[in-house]
């Protein structure tokens, strides 16, 4: 994976005033059980909008995720924030039946569709847990994962530090985000589009203000190049990034400090 090379640059303050102190949030304002309900609420019908809102891309980014954890069969592997455990299931493929996955959310709607989705997979079981309090004990994966989720956290920096507290040293953290993609104007009207595009997608399927919410928790979320710097903040280590979608999504990687 090579440097993005926009890094470096700083995220600009979105109204485009040079002047401005503005800053990229720091977490979801959004409190986090009207998050749980709205995620249980759409769990039946996530995985059909996420294709569609991709353009059928989710696929090969996730084995792109995948691929960046570096692990191999026999594995233990931590996907949080799992949804309905696609991401989990590619993990559970690459680790084998000799491996293991546990895919965690705190919707149990999500977690009863990714159980009923994923039965096939021996080595793959779910959990309802707080990504911001897993229940494992220090250093017990190869690697840990987080797939169109850590925006949805009430605060980021203390989501990676919890997703490297699990993982052992030298194992990865491998994050795949939507993120503001590059120049200024094209980050705007990209925007722009998703704003409008998201609602009238959900309302298709009956959730309007669900997938309101999908653009607004993207609404002052940490460029690419901050997000690598909140990473290190929550002491990973060679921490690198690249992007896909045109920019629309970043795939995070770092490593625990201490191999
Ligand atoms: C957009 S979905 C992504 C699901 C899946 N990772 C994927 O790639 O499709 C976001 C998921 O994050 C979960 N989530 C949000 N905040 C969470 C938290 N604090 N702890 C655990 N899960 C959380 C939601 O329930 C939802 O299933």
């Amino acid at each position: 994976m090579t440097p993005d090379r926009n890094e470096g640059r700083t995220q600009n303050d979105p109204s485009g005033s040079k002047a401005s102190t503005w800053q990229p949030r720091t977490g979801n304002p959004v409190d986090e059980a009207e998050v749980r309900t709205m995620f249980d609420r759409i769990a039946p019908t996530y995985d059909r909008l996420n294709t569609l809102l991709s353009f059928g891309s989710d696929g090969r980014w996730r084995r792109a995720a995948v691929r960046a954890t570096g692990v191999r069969s026999g594995d233990r592997v931590i996907d949080v924030a799992c949804g309905s455990g696609k991401l989990a299931a590619e993990l559970a493929l690459a680790v084998g039946p000799p491996g293991h996955v546990t895919g965690v959310d705190f919707s149990p709607g999500m977690i009863e569709v990714a159980r009923r989705r994923q039965s096939a997979l021996a080595q793959l079981d779910f959990v309802v847990a707080n990504a911001l309090a897993l229940p494992v004990a220090d250093g017990s994966f190869d690697a840990a994962t987080i797939a169109f989720a850590l925006r949805n956290l009430a605060d980021f920096e203390a989501g990676f530090r919890e997703l490297a507290r699990v993982v052992r040293p030298g194992g990865r953290v491998v994050c795949l985000e939507l993120s503001l993609p590059r120049p200024a104007w094209w980050g705007r009207l990209f925007h722009g589009v998703f704003r409008r595009v998201s609602p009238l997608l959900g309302a298709a399927v009956g959730q309007h203000e669900a997938y309101r919410y999908l653009p607004a928790s993207l609404e002052g979320f940490p460029d690419a190049d901050r997000l690598a710097g909140t990473m290190r903040a929550a002491g990973l280590v060679d921490v690198r990034y690249r992007r896909f979608g045109l920019g629309s999504v970043a795939l995070h990687v770092g490593s625990v400090r201490g191999a």
